[in-house]
């Protein structure tokens, strides 16, 4: 685990915190891919919400740590450094998580990878890959954290997906799979667990400025393509996720499961 020590700004975070409160923050918030762009984001704002945020990934999640020690204070994040390919440790994880700070209750599947390759030149080893990461990854998480949110009669499952699964674009084939896939997970999870208080929602982002964006399908033009087919004309950010990420999330929103929703500035309108 990652310590954090407290830093100033933590005032403002908690008068966030105390807003928040009337609406039942205070969860235990697991997301995966925390260590870098809309993970790290969707930490420091669910920690400014009042939640306790444990971060998952397999690099570093120092950064992260110092973002949301940043903003709330040194006490609102601890990072957990684990494979969501792989079950064991992944439920190590999740028992760790249980064991030292309660939950938890939110889980937002974001770790993912979106190559743009050329249907033709997809191989049977990329495409299983993909599939892995995007898909199975998912599944094994929702598989380890799913018993603490049914236990505690509440919770949110958040799936990160994309604005492709409308679009179809022509090399992203195998991410394109991938992803609608995680959106029947999406669907077909959450008429498996509303009983118990759990929804289950999907939100598909646009392409969005993160550092692994600008290196791949970012790069030569790839935005100004993206902008050019928004109805908003501006390169998404990752904080233009955030106000869907603590909706879906939210104590008032129990009547809201097994949804996808685009935010992509209106390049596909469903
Ligand atoms: N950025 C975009 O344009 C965009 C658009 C639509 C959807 N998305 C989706 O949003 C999610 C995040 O995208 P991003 O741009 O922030 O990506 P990113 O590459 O910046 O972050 C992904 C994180 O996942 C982690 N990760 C990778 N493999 C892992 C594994 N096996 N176990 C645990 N962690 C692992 C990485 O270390 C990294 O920190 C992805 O699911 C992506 O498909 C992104």
């Amino acid at each position: 685990m990652n310590g954090t020590s407290p830093l100033p700004g933590r005032r403002a975070c908690h008068r966030l915190a105390t807003v928040s409160r009337t609406s039942g923050a205070d969860r235990v918030a697991l997301v995966t891919g925390a260590a870098n762009g809309l993970g790290q984001e969707f930490c420091v704002a669910l920690a400014a919400r009042g939640h306790r945020v444990a971060g998952l990934d397999v690099a570093d999640l120092a950064e992260t740590g110092r973002r949301v020690a940043d903003s709330c204070g040194g006490d609102r994040f601890f990072g957990v450094r684990a494979d969501v390919t792989d079950p064991a440790a992944v439920t190590a994880a999740v028992d760790e998580i249980a064991k030292d700070h309660g939950g938890p209750h939110i889980v937002v599947n974001n770790a993912g990878t979106y190559p743009a390759i050329p249907f033709e030149d997809t191989t049977l080893d990329e495409w299983r890959r993909i599939m892995r990461l995007n898909l199975d990854g998912p599944f094994i998480v929702t598989q380890a954290a799913l018993p603490h949110l049914r236990a505690a009669g509440w919770g949110r499952i958040v799936n990160i997906v994309s604005a492709v699964v409308f679009l179809g674009p022509p090399d992203m084939v195998a991410y394109t799979t991938s992803k609608a896939g995680l959106v029947g997970f999406t669907r077909a999870l959450a008429s498996a667990v509303g009983e118990d208080g759990v929804t289950v929602n999907a939100i598909a982002p646009g392409l969005t400025r993160t550092t692994t964006a600008e290196r791949t399908v970012g790069a030569d033009g790839g935005f100004d393509r993206v902008r050019a087919s928004q109805i908003v004309p501006r390169v998404e950010e990752p904080g233009d996720l955030v106000s869907t990420l603590l909706y879906v999330c939210d104590e008032g929103s129990g009547f809201l499961t097994g949804q996808t929703i685009n935010v992509d500035g209106g390049s596909a309108k469903h």
